[in-house]
């Protein structure tokens, strides 16, 4: 009795003060039309999982360092533990379920025809949050640093360049310099957690305030009987779909977000950019209109469809919201997300299987060999004075690492003498193998592949090509054992003309042992 007394004099002092109660009328009284049911579940859905995406983005920039330096290793670091991975899950995959919440949301308000008079602005600032989302997901994206991040920015940033006029200007601004570096990385990340977030605030802020101001469309044939509070039954569906909809997510988290793949290589020219799945479909498209004809696939197309969606409103304005009474609206919107549909299934059948995945290349096999042969092992290793190969997790870039293999003495001046200078293929080979051996363990590998893989990464993958690693100036030589047999290989590598009058390629008889000759021809013929 009490406590409850001095519990409802707390209720007044804090009424008195704040004003709260009002505040809670607000929120929970709005007053709906009759038959608002579970199709009007879905804004609140976007509205939890944006909360959701806050939070954990921000519990990420507490042990997220963006330069390229660090970036990859920061984000190593939190997904070593277990509520960081968790953490990072939710944050990788709450950005998909955004999307298809968003989508879902867009086709509810176009079957009933909420976009109509008086509820244009509200149309329109969800389109502009629709747009922020994607924004969200494209400079998300860069942050791991790692090659799927890096390469499916290049593709992002050669699509900016198809602005007219101003293609150029725009690739700078979002490069922030030359090339895509630190710059780059600074800036996306800075839009990321600030200019993005801020941005998305004001617009939900003003898509509610608007959405509340002309109230709820409702059902689309309206049905008679009083208008009803939002609390409790609205409030209840809501909770629910919003329960069902975070579990889902937490499930897919459970386990964290996909591996990182290695970290970003800016010369590995060989690499098959991959965007996030909802950008496929454009993806797609671009691939089906390529040199000058670019601007249609990145420009035009989803132009014309951002241009449709602004119209909207205007082009179906009529009192009618029945979808069957609207058509036209409904077959353009069917006929636009079949195509979507359609694209995004043939993109995700186009793209390459995740290369990290499958087995180490030869040139990262050849890498070893090199780094046995060199004196790597005087430092890095249990006795020497540098981490061994095998435990390092260098932070180091392609750059750095290229010049250090190049001339160990760039780390520590006077420490011993300088090496005789490397090919630059052999160097190319041993940062390749290092910087996989920083992802994955060397696994067991014939001696004979190890030879063959040494002589590939220092004379042959300048011109051929083996599981999409090398040159294109020669033929791929993937399957080259179901078109050649051993001894004919052996003698094109020792002297090319004498099967080939015409053949451009040198003659390697004379800077290869025989034993190196066997070794890399019975590798090649066994290769189909
Ligand atoms: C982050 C994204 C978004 C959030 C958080 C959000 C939130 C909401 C909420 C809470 C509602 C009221 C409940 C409901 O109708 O489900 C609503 C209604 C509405 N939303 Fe969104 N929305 C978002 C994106 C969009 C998009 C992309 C569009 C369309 C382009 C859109 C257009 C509308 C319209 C027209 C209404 C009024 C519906 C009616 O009165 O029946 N919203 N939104």
């Amino acid at each position: 009795m009490k406590f409850r007394r001095s519990a409802s004099g707390l209720g007044e002092w804090l009424q008195s003060r704040t004003g709260f109660r009002g505040a809670r009328h607000a929120l929970l009284d709005e007053q709906l039309p009759p038959g608002t049911g579970w199709f009007f579940t879905l804004g609140s859905v976007l509205l939890a999982l944006l909360g959701v995406q806050l939070l954990t983005g921000a519990f990420l920039t507490l042990y997220y360092a963006p330069t390229p330096d660090h970036a990859y290793d920061s984000i190593r670091f939190i997904v070593s533990t277990a509520p960081g991975r968790i953490v990072h899950g939710l944050h990788h995959y709450g950005s998909s379920f955004i999307v298809v919440a968003i989508v879902l949301h867009m086709l509810r308000v176009v079957a009933f025809g909420s976009y109509k008079p008086p509820r244009e602005a509200t149309w329109l600032s969800g389109l502009a949050l629709f747009g922020l989302v994607l924004a969200f997901s494209l400079t998300g994206y860069l942050l791991p640093w790692d090659q799927r991040a890096y390469w499916a920015t290049v593709v992002t940033i050669n699509v900016a360049k198809l602005t007219p006029l101003a293609g150029e200007l725009a690739a700078g601004v979002l490069r922030g310099g030359d090339s895509i570096g630190a710059l780059t990385l600074t800036r996306w990340y800075a839009v990321h957690v600030i200019f993005l977030p801020a941005l998305l605030i004001l617009l939900v802020v003003l898509h509610v305030v608007l959405m509340r101001r002309h109230g709820i469309s409702g059902p689309v044939r309206s049905r008679p009987g009083p208008m009803t509070p939002f609390y409790p039954w609205q409030a209840a569906r809501d909770t629910a779909v919003v329960a069902v909809v975070l579990a889902t997510m937490a499930a897919f988290a459970w386990n964290g977000a996909p591996p990182l793949e290695g970290r970003a290589d800016p010369t590995d020219a060989t690499y098959v950019p991959r965007p996030e799945w909802y950008f496929l479909g454009l993806f797609q498209l671009l691939k089906y209109f390529p040199g000058k004809w670019e601007v249609v696939g990145g420009m035009v197309v989803p132009g014309l469809a951002a241009a449709f969606l602004i119209l909207l409103p205007w082009l179906d304005r009529g009192p009618e919201r029945n979808p069957r009474k609207r058509p036209a609206v409904l077959l353009a919107v069917a006929i636009g997300m079949a195509g979507v549909v359609t694209l995004t299934t043939l993109g995700w059948r186009d793209s390459p299987r995740n290369r990290e995945a499958t087995a180490w290349t030869l040139r990262e096999i050849g890498g070893r060999t090199l780094v046995q042969q060199t004196g790597c092992a005087r430092c890095h290793s249990e006795e020497g004075l540098a981490d061994s190969l095998e435990a390092l997790t260098s932070s180091r870039g392609t750059e750095w690492l290229a010049g250090h293999v190049a001339d160990p003495e760039m780390i520590a001046p006077g420490l011993r003498e300088p090496p005789a200078r490397r090919d630059e293929r052999e160097v190319a080979a041993i940062v390749a193998y290092v910087h996989r051996l920083a992802r994955q363990p060397y696994p067991a590998i014939p001696r004979e592949t190890e030879v063959a893989g040494a002589i590939f990464a220092r004379f042959c993958v300048g011109c051929h090509t083996i599981d999409a690693d090398g040159g294109k100036d020669g033929p791929d030589l993937s399957a080259i054992g179901s078109k050649r047999d051993q001894d004919t290989l052996r003698r094109i590598i020792t002297h090319p003309t004498s099967v080939n009058p015409d053949a451009e390629m040198p003659a390697f008889g004379k800077r290869l042992t025989p034993a190196e000759l066997d070794a890399i021809s019975r590798y090649l013929a066994a290769r189909r």
